[in-house]
């Protein structure tokens, strides 16, 4: 293709005065327009209204530059069935380089059209500082009215477009900054984290809502007031601190603010960095997050770790303590009945058998803590519980404190040991007469309750007393924590309840805040529906005449059960261990009616021996002696209730009687086989 030579027209013809007025007017409202209307399509209708006033072009089309690539497209044409024809038309021009030429000129380049007898019309649209694009138009090229005159009004309209369109690139990227800084605005305003900053005396220069909330102001009026008054002075010291070392260094630092706003107390860990301008230091930005939420889940482990640790501790104690304490207390009692009464040393007798029962009371209490009380659930209402109980907590309330049972739970049923339940709810009960001295209400109540995804019931015991502050509440549950007088309060009442509710595999939470009384809820897994009646015990009799084998390995046990059992006319063989216990059962077996057995012990432990003893005599009764519960039936404590079992410490009446109820009321020997 041969290079086409741009020319101006030939014959040009200046443009009327009416005309050149029109057009001002026209220009002078393109330009108005432009500054209201600023989207490209609005941009080159007004354009091409104007550039047709001027000119019969065929066609009008645009062209812009795109920012990735820098090629030019066309964009816009009208009429659009002319697309395809323009876009010939400027691709020859590009091919023949025209379209290049035309580029720099701040002009009009008029070249011949491919269709015959047309003019091609390119005219870059360009700022003092770039091109933005390019018109392209057809006309037909004779005509007088292409004139000088009428060229430069073209060009005027044009760098008026061009000028347009360069605001509205710059338009749309106003906007899209001002979008950004919107998200950023909702961000800040809604964030969960505190954002603040403040000058270098710690005035508030500005502060999202959550911070408002933090330090306890209404976020408009936060601006300006001060950061160390918002934390008061027990806590003014992280901040003073926070703004001086911002003040000297570069990197900012993190820091632990406490704000108590509205009698909510929030600890916030704080980033912070200086504020920077013209290279001093005129504040710090902050950022808090609220720990206080995640420091009680800290301290709820702590405590439950704690509780674990102190419970094992208590049961151990307790455990050894109670072998040594039963045989105190059995052979005590054998005393007692072998001295005559009216014997010099029977009152001191009694002084020491009341003190080691004294004992043996404050070591089942350590076993509850150390939930290593033997529990024998069976169904119990709580309802019903709590409505036999009643008349007791009322006396315990006394005249001043006003008890009202609400009992909603249905059908209230737990498996439970109901001494044990009777136990925490007089407990609870006694603690919030304690705290009302003066008088005040208390509610028991009863309630359906779903944990997880069992059902669970509910007991809540509420009193409007004084409340406990954050710290108190933080220790209640530990054993020896009181706040009662000397000599009041053990400090074992809530250690107790609390081992009573682990031993049910439930739980415990406490509401309470000072000035608002105080509300425990204990929860409690719901029985499952099923029967279950509890043998019947108490034969008047317990003397008897058949023959015990007695397995422990611990001597003074053995010998104060030996001891027990011939006081009350048994025969009794002793086995320190299973293997002799065999022994004996092989060369005096026949007589043998009654296996007493320990549970742990070395080499072979009660459950195996019974059942060794059981397959050669299935009718052979046993009963089990253990200091734990744990010993019998794994973690829980729970015990089969198929089998007889006798927690140490026990009273001789107590052997007496389970032998008793397990050999039948009977006196005479038994045979069997
Ligand atoms: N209802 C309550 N209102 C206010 N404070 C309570 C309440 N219940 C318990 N406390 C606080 O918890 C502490 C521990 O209670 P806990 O029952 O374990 O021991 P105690 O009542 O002090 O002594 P004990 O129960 O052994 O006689 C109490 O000293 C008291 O500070
Ligand atoms: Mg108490």
């Amino acid at each position: 293709m041969t290079r086409r030579q741009p020319r101006p027209l030939p014959e040009p013809v200046g443009l009327g005065p009416r005309d050149a007025l029109h057009l001002l007017v026209s220009l002078g409202d393109f330009q108005s327009r432009m500054t209201r209307d600023q989207d490209l399509p609005t941009v080159f209708d007004a354009t091409r209204l104007l550039l047709r006033r001027l000119l019969p072009f065929d066609t009008v089309g645009f062209m812009t530059v795109e920012d990735e690539t820098s090629e030019f497209r066309l964009v816009d044409c009208e009429p659009e069935e002319g697309l395809a024809a323009l876009q010939e038309e400027i691709d020859a021009t590009v091919d023949d380089g025209t379209f290049a030429w035309s580029l720099p000129q701040r002009r009009a380049v008029i070249v011949p059209a491919r269709r015959r007898g047309h003019s091609v019309v390119l005219h870059p649209l360009l700022t003092r500082s770039r091109v933005l694009g390019m018109f392209a138009g057809t006309l037909e090229s004779a005509g007088p009215h292409v004139t000088d005159v009428v060229l430069a009004a073209l060009s005027v309209i044009l760098f008026n477009t061009a000028q347009a369109l360069e605001n509205a690139a710059l338009y749309r990227t106003m906007k899209e900054a001002l979008a950004a800084r919107d998200r950023d605005r909702e961000a800040f305003e809604s964030a969960a984290d505190a954002i603040f900053t403040v000058d270098l005396d710690g005035r508030f220069t500005s502060a999202n809502p959550a911070a408002a909330r933090a330090f306890g102001r209404a976020a408009d009026e936060i601006a300006g007031t001060s950061l160390l008054e918002a934390l008061g002075a027990e806590h003014a010291e992280a901040a003073r601190r926070m703004l001086e070392e911002a003040g000297r260094a570069p990197g900012g630092g993190v820091y632990e603010l406490t704000a108590g706003a509205n009698g909510r107390r929030v600890t916030m860990e704080v980033s912070a960095r200086p504020l920077v301008r013209d290279g001093v230091v005129t504040g710090v930005q902050a950022i808090g997050r609220d720990v206080s939420r995640r420091s009680q889940a800290d301290v709820e482990r702590r405590q439950a770790h704690t509780m674990e640790a102190v419970g094992r501790l208590a049961g151990g104690v307790a455990h050894d303590l109670n072998n040594v304490l039963m045989v105190m207390r059995g052979y005590l009692d054998l005393m007692a009945t072998r001295l005559a009464s009216g014997e010099p040393l029977g009152g001191e007798l009694e002084q020491v058998r009341g003190a080691t029962d004294a004992a043996i009371a404050l070591t089942r209490q350590l076993h509850t803590i150390g939930r290593r009380q033997a529990l024998q659930p069976r169904p119990v209402d709580l309802n019903a519980l709590i409505a036999d109980l009643d008349p007791a907590l009322r006396r315990l309330g006394g005249e001043a404190v006003d008890i009202a049972t609400v009992l909603r739970a249905w059908p209230g049923r737990i498996d439970a040991d109901p001494a044990l339940i009777e136990e925490m709810i007089t407990s609870l009960v006694r603690n919030a007469r304690d705290a009302m001295p003066r008088g005040g209400r208390v509610r028991i109540e009863t309630a359906d309750a779903a944990r997880g995804s069992a059902p669970h019931v509910m007991l809540a015991v509420a009193d409007t007393g004084p409340g406990m502050d954050a710290a108190t509440r933080a220790r209640i549950f530990e054993p020896y924590f009181t706040t009662r007088e000397r000599g009041k309060g053990a400090g074992l009442g809530l250690a107790t309840v609390w081992g009573i509710v682990q031993q049910h595999r439930g739980a415990i939470e406490v509401e309470s805040e000072v000035g608002r009384g105080t509300t425990f809820r204990v929860f409690l897994p719901a029985a499952a529906a099923h029967g279950g009646a509890a043998a019947a015990a108490g034969a008047d009799g317990v003397a008897g005449s058949e023959t015990v084998l007695v397995v422990d390995d611990e001597m003074p046990v053995r010998s104060l059960v030996r001891d027990i059992l011939v006081g009350l006319g048994h025969r009794v063989l002793d086995a320190e261990d299973g293997q002799a216990a065999l022994r004996l059962f092989e060369q005096h077996g026949a007589d043998v009616a009654l296996l007493v057995t320990d549970i742990v012990m070395p080499r072979m432990s009660g459950r195996a021996l019974a059942e060794r003893l059981l397959e050669r005599r299935p009718k052979l009764k046993v009963l089990y002696m253990s200091g734990y519960a744990g010993d019998v039936l794994g973690r829980y404590g729970v015990l089969d209730p198929q089998l007889a079992f006798l927690q140490k410490p026990f009273t001789p009446d107590a052997l007496g009687r389970k032998v008793r109820e397990l050999l039948g009321p009977t006196r005479s020997p038994q045979p069997v086989v």
